[in-house]
C-alpha cells in the first residue's frame, strides 16, 4: 500500500516582529486603547510578524517552500503537485498556487489553491494524501501562506491584535512506510457571519468591507467543542487511542483553545507544540510554522506520531494523525 509522508518541512516569517507592546502603542496612536497584559492574558501572543505592503503570499510561500524542497533533499523540478492553502493570496486569479509555481521554476505540474480560512492547511493535505494514495502525484509541496495584516481593521481591537503573517510548507512524498494514518474534514456554513471578510470584486470596485469580522465568542465555543471532536474521530479511523499522540500540533489561534483541547484529549501541556505566543494566529500557515519549528527545534523526531489540528471561517474544522 502506498502512503504519503512528510518528506521536509520549511517556513518563513517576515522580518518584521511586533511585539503586543509596540503594536499597544502604533494603536494608541489612532486611539485605540491596548495593552500587552490584556493581549497575553486573553490569547497568549506576545508577538507576531508583519509583512512590509508590497510582500504577498506567494513571496512568503516561496521561501518556506525552498526550505521544504531542500529540507527534503530535494530540488523544485521534483515536485508534482503544488497546493497552497490561503485566503489572502495575491490575486482574484490566477491561485497563489501557480503564481508560486513559476517563482519555484517548475513547469506543467497541477497547482491550485485550497480556501478553508484556518484550516486550510488541514484541507490541502488531506487533499495531497488523498491525490498520492490515488497514483495522481507522487512528491506535493502543500503550503500554508498568509498576509492577514492586509484584512486587518486596525481600528478595531478586539481582532487586529490577534493576527500576523507568515508561511509553512511540507513535501508530502509517496512512501511505502507510513505517513498519514488518518484524516477527517468537516465544514458547517450555517456559522459563515461568525468569522468572514464580507467583501467582493465587483464592476472595478470592493463591494462590501473587505476587513475581517469576528464574533470572538462564538467562534471560541465553536472551536473548542469541534477540535475534540475531530482529533477523536481521526484516532478511531487509525485505530489508535490518545495515548499514541507524541505531538498536538493545533491551530495557532488562542493558547486557551489550545489547552482546552489537550486537556480534553488528556493530553500533559508539555506535548502541546505552541508559537502562538511569537507569531500570533497566522491562519493557514500556523500549523506547518508550528511544525517546522518542532521538527528543526529537535522535538519531533522520526517515527513520532502528530495530530494536526485546523479551525476556522467557514465554519471549518478537521484534522491529520500523522506518523512523521
Ligand atoms: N485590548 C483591550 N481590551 C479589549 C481588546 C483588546 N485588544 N479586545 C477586546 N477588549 C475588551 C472588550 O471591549 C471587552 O470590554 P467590555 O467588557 O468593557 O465590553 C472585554 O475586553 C472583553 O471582551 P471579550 O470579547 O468578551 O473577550 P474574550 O475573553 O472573549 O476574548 C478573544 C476575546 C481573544 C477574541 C476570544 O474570544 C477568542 O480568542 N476567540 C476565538 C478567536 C479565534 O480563535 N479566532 C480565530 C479563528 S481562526 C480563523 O479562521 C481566522
Amino acid at each position: 500500500m502506498t502512503f504519503s509522508r512528510i518528506a521536509g518541512t520549511g517556513s518563513y516569517l517576515p522580518p518584521r516582529r511586533v511585539t503586543n507592546d509596540e503594536l499597544a502603542a502604533e494603536l494608541a496612536q489612532r486611539g485605540i486603547e491596548t495593552s500587552d497584559e490584556w493581549i497575553v492574558e486573553r490569547t497568549g501572543i506576545r508577538a507576531r510578524h508583519f509583512a512590509a505592503p508590497e510582500v504577498t503570499s506567494s513571496e512568503l510561500a516561496e521561501h518556506a517552500s525552498r526550505h521544504a524542497i531542500e529540507a527534503a533533499g530535494l530540488q523544485p523540478t521534483d515536485i508534482d503537485l503544488i497546493i497552497v492553502a490561503t485566503s489572502t493570496p495575491d490575486m482574484v486569479f490566477p491561485s497563489s498556487a501557480c503564481i508560486l509555481q513559476a517563482k519555484l521554476g517548475i513547469v506543467g505540474c497541477p497547482a491550485f489553491d485550497v480556501q478553508a480560512v484556518c484550516s486550510g492547511f488541514v484541507y490541502a493535505l488531506t487533499v495531497a494524501d488523498s491525490m498520492i494514495k490515488a497514483g495522481a502525484a507522487r512528491r506535493a509541496l502543500v503550503v500554508g501562506a498568509e498576509v492577514f495584516s492586509r484584512i486587518l481593521d486596525f481600528n478595531d481591537r478586539t481582532t487586529c491584535v490577534l493576527f500576523g503573517d507568515g508561511a509553512g510548507a511540507v513535501v508530502l512524498e509517496a512512501s511505502e512506510k507510513p505517513g498519514i494514518l488518518a484524516t477527517d474534514l468537516h465544514a458547517d456554513g450555517r456559522h459563515v457571519g461568525v468569522l468572514c471578510v464580507p467583501g467582493s470584486v465587483s464592476g472595478g470596485k470592493v463591494l462590501g468591507e473587505p476587513l475581517l469580522r469576528m464574533d470572538g465568542q462564538a467562534v471560541f465555543k465553536l472551536a473548542v467543542g469541534v477540535l475534540e471532536a475531530s482529533a477523536r474521530a481521526t484516532l478511531a479511523k487509525a485505530n489508535c487511542t490518545e495515548a499514541d499522540i507524541d505531538w498536538l500540533i493545533p491551530h495557532q489561534a488562542n493558547i486557551r483553545i489550545m489547552q482546552s483541547t489537550a486537556r480534553k484529549l488528556k493530553l500533559p501541556l508539555d506535548k502541546l507544540v505552541v508559537t502562538v505566543d511569537q507569531h500570533g494566529n497566522t491562519s493557514a500557515a500556523s500549523i506547518p510554522l508550528a511544525l517546522d519549528a518542532a521538527v528543526r527545534g529537535g522535538r519531533v523526531k522520526r517515527g513520532d506520531k502528530l495530530m494536526l489540528e485546523g479551525v476556522g471561517g467557514g465554519f471549518t474544522w478537521g484534522a491529520v494523525l500523522l506518523q512523521y
